[in-house]
């Protein structure tokens, strides 16, 4: 029997006070239910309402290229400064400790390599995430291409199914294919399209007008980094974004092939969580990297 000796009357019923209403910081996410929203705030800040996500899973399609060869090496001092780790489930297994206790946005499709087209794509089992405890799931989106679109757009509707069964956010990632006008035109459709999909996330990436992508996309979009740009030209991109509505950037190479990925992150990390322009954060990348 539960122990009864000194069981008091409550008595601080904060009577006349209006319940306090909770407001929650992710755009699009209001209505979700409780463990959805948990993972969300694990990947975006609830101080900030932004992310840093260091994306390393390159090497599923690419095998071991620069930055990446070694993921002990390269990419496990560059893990506290961010805030979410986007990998495939191979690199998680073998080589992040889970020590760290960090979000994870897990690459949850698989495909072709670059040594071909791209002519399948599956989705990993949603159990495997859930024994994983992944915060998000990620799979790509090849929006625009004859033979690939109705497969990812398939397989984006099934993850967010099953996402909201169990409480896993969805990203989608928007793949440019060759042909593809990169404007924001294209990349508003893409967004828009993941997001009326059911995705909980967009990745995306910045082009000229990219405020409209933002303003039409219901859901949180962050920015890939794309190609090795100069360290400053780097913030700037992260800066512009931000400034047009992004809620955060899932960086790669931009990170992990500077000549100072630790500096770099944590630039990365002041211009978009604590308002740096490009040139303080690149001031701070080279006091860091001294
Ligand atoms: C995209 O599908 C890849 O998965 C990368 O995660 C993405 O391109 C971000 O990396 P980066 O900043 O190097 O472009």
């Amino acid at each position: 029997m539960a122990d009864l000796d000194d069981l008091r009357e409550g008595a601080n019923f904060g009577l006349g006070v209006a319940s306090q209403k909770q407001g929650f910081h992710v755009k699009g996410a209001d209505h979700l239910m409780w463990g959805m929203k948990d993972r969300l705030s694990r990947i975006f800040s609830p101080k900030t309402g932004r992310t840093v996500m260091l994306a390393f899973d390159h090497g599923f399609i690419m095998g071991p290229t620069s930055g990446v060869e070694r993921i002990d090496l390269n990419i496990l001092p560059l893990v506290e400064y961010a805030d979410c780790l986007m990998c495939s489930r191979g690199i998680l297994q073998t080589s992040i400790p889970p020590t760290f206790n960090k979000p994870i946005c897990l690459r949850s499709d698989a495909g072709t390599t670059i040594l071909t087209e791209l002519n399948d794509n599956v989705l990993i089992d949603i159990e495997d995430a859930i024994r994983m405890n992944v915060s998000a799931m990620a799979l790509m989106l090849s929006i625009g291409d004859p033979v690939n679109e109705a497969k990812t757009i398939a397989n984006l509707y099934k993850a967010a199914d099953l996402g909201s069964k169990y409480g896993i956010p969805i990203m989608g990632v928007t793949a440019v294919g060759k042909d593809m006008a990169r404007d924001a035109r294209y990349f508003g459709l893409a967004s828009r399209v993941c997001a009326e999909n059911g995705a909980n996330i967009v990745k995306t990436y910045y082009c000229d007008g990219f405020e409209k992508v933002v303003a039409a996309c219901p859901v949180p979009i962050v920015i890939a980094g794309g190609k090795k740009l100069p360290e400053l030209e780097a913030l700037e991109l992260c800066y512009n974004a931000i400034n047009d509505g992004a809620a955060g950037v899932d960086m790669g190479r931009n990170v992990f092939q500077s000549e100072s990925p630790v500096a770099m992150i944590q630039a990365v990390h002041g211009v978009v969580h604590d308002g740096l322009t490009p040139a303080q954060g690149f001031e701070m990348f080279k006091d860091l990297a001294k």
